[in-house]
């Protein structure tokens, strides 16, 4: 049997507040899209970073989200397009690209990249 959780959703970009139930089982993203909520996203599939949330409370698993450095993940950030409620919670999205700049922005600044994406660094 399928168990749900509360989440709360601050949308930082809209400052509509959104309070509602999810089913662990899917996406979260996903299940606040069917109840009619308008978040941004792009790619759907853990890369972009588009989709990006501060988690501020609540357990979240993303196990497929590849576009998300460990380093971030630790820091508390998480892809709605590939996570799963797994408790109560409460989430803010991101500032414009603001996941992108603190994962990437220094790299390119710097002219680092030369192959691939920099995630799995320190
Ligand atoms: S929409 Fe691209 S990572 Fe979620």
């Amino acid at each position: 049997m399928t168990k749900y959780h509360q989440i709360t959703v601050n949308n930082r970009q809209t400052g509509e507040k959104i309070t509602t139930t999810v089913p662990e089982d899917n996406y979260i993203l996903h299940s606040l899209e069917k109840q009619g909520h308008q978040l941004p996203f792009s790619c759907r599939n853990g890369a972009c970073t588009s989709c990006a949330v501060r988690v501020l409370s609540g357990d979240i698993d993303q196990p497929e989200a590849i576009g998300l450095s460990p380093e971030l993940k630790a820091r508390g950030y998480a892809l709605l397009c590939v996570s799963y409620a797994h408790s109560d919670m409460e989430v803010a999205t991101q500032d414009e690209d603001e996941v992108y700049e603190l994962q990437f922005g220094r790299f390119f600044a710097r002219g680092k990249v030369r192959f691939g994406l920099p995630l799995d660094e320190e």
